[in-house]
């Protein structure tokens, strides 16, 4: 097998790159997607028990879930005052509340009298007040304690020892974050360039169109990872396209890929297996057909990207009554893909617009709840509509009986597909987990950000 000469972590896939893409594309890209942040952080296999070991799950619920921000809910669950929105993570429970226009707290969801949760299922509700159901003590919606049945027995309760249980609470571009630590370093620490790159593709405008959640038979990171590299492509999806993915490392918390759509390098495809896809190569008006426009014959010198790009602008812009003249080409059509530590994905890009969360269930080890949210820019000036309730999949359940997901349905059957054996095997094998050094880098980050969280002093 032919090895490169160059340094690890410095090799890549033939052909040419994203950045000579966004280079050449008709609407120029905004600083964000230009820029690029890789560094090689090593190539030492990972431990399989990170993905099957009950002690090392424990330690990530107790020393790394406790302490971390996490997307709870958008505000768009919780519009007005006395809205609230349980979120479940492993154990924990955490209330998101309204307490005010502007002004949005979090509480563990649980009684502090003896305990009992306070309100069940996750989810969207509304009440003025907490009431717990075993006793009746209150609250108001500010947490404060508001009424103990039989006062007279509680002489060492009051307001300062016996108000709901806060948690840190911040908003962004739409999303809620809580951390159950209450005095959590701000939510901005986490964020990394965040803040900066999103101030060029706000998410803030975007509705929830579709909110699908599926079990899914693997440990929460093994499941994430099938989605951090697309490397897969080739075999899972049987698709000539990821060999030229860019991948970004911009933080501890925070990577990237920008993924071409309406484009490749055949050239990239030398170094894969089999001749399918190269002989010959798609022509631009056979990527053109790829895409969820209007079909029309392309001119010479007309590329699929440009004028797949402005058909979107013009047909989703139409469709939507929201304006794409001033979008980039690849806002309007790549798959732009954001990890935030430890478990959310926001893609800024139009066509391909939605955010990912996975997490564990309870305490199982060896599944996970995957959760995609379409998000569909609103008018300016419209008012968001109720969000959707998720569509609910269980492990056995196709993507493809979700209608609204349409071409997508088949690719998240394709990408879940490996799931339930990965998890098998990492069961079996005597090894650990060997990583790309490019393409598989975002995994790697991920990894040694959440052994500083396992190894900072409890
Ligand atoms: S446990 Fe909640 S009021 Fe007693
Ligand atoms: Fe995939």
């Amino acid at each position: 097998m032919a090895e490169s000469n160059s340094k690890p972590g410095e090799a890549r896939a033939q052909g040419g790159t994203i950045a000579q893409i966004l280079a050449s594309d008709a609407k120029p890209a905004p600083a964000p997607l230009t820029a690029e942040a890789y560094e090689f952080l090593g190539d030492a296999d990972l431990p399989a028990s990170r993905y099957t070991c009950p002690d090392f799950f424990w330690q990530e619920m107790t020393v790394m879930w406790s302490r971390t921000w996490q997307w709870a809910c958008r505000e768009e669950h919780i519009p007005g005052v006395g809205d609230h929105y349980v979120y479940d993570i492993g154990p924990y429970s955490v209330i998101v509340t309204r307490v005010a226009q502007g002004q949005i707290k979090a509480f563990i969801n649980s009684c502090t009298h003896r305990g009992t949760r306070l309100l069940g299922e996750e989810g969207p509700g509304f009440g003025q007040s907490f009431n717990c159901p075993f006793h009746g003590w209150s609250w108001h919606l500010d947490g404060a304690l508001k009424d103990v049945p039989g006062r007279w027995d509680f002489p060492h309760v009051c307001e300062a020892t016996h108000s709901l249980q806060e948690a840190a609470c911040e908003s962004w571009q739409g999303f809620i974050f809580v951390n159950l630590e209450r005095d959590a370093p701000p939510l901005s620490e986490q964020l990394d360039v965040l803040p900066e790159h999103f101030g060029h593709f706000p998410l803030e405008g975007r509705r929830i169109r579709l909110h699908v959640q599926k079990v899914l038979p693997a440990n929460w990171k093994a499941a994430q990872e099938a989605f951090m590299e697309a490397y897969h492509n080739f075999t899972t999806h049987d698709s000539p396209t990821g060999a030229n993915t860019q991948y970004d490392i911009f933080g501890p918390h925070v990577s990237r890929f920008i993924h071409n759509i309406g484009h490749y390098f055949p050239e990239s495809l030398s170094d894969y297996p089999g001749d399918k896809w190269r002989e010959p190569p798609l022509t631009e008006q056979e990527l053109l057909a790829g895409l969820p426009v209007t079909q029309r014959t392309l001119e010479d010198g007309e590329t699929a990207r440009s004028v797949g790009a402005q058909l979107l602008r013009d047909e989703m812009g139409a469709q939507l009554n929201v304006d794409f003249s001033g979008v980039s080409d690849s806002e309007m059509l790549d798959s732009i893909e954001y990890h935030l530590f430890p478990n959310a994905f926001f893609f800024p890009g139009t066509l391909i617009s939605m955010a990912y969360r996975f997490r564990p269930i309870g305490d199982d080890v060896d599944s996970c709840l995957f959760e995609i949210l379409m998000l569909e820019p609103l008018p300016e000036g419209a008012t968001y509509p109720n969000p959707p309730e998720p569509v609910r999949l269980t492990v056995e359940q196709s993507y493809t009986e979700v209608d609204e997901l349409a071409w997508l349905g088949a690719v998240y059957d394709q990408d879940t597909s490996n799931l339930q054996l990965q998890q098998e095997g990492l069961k079996a094998t005597r090894k650990g987990i060997t990583l790309g050094n490019y393409q598989e880098a975002r995994i790697r980050r991920f990894h040694l950000t959440l052994d500083k969280y396992l190894q900072a002093p409890s």
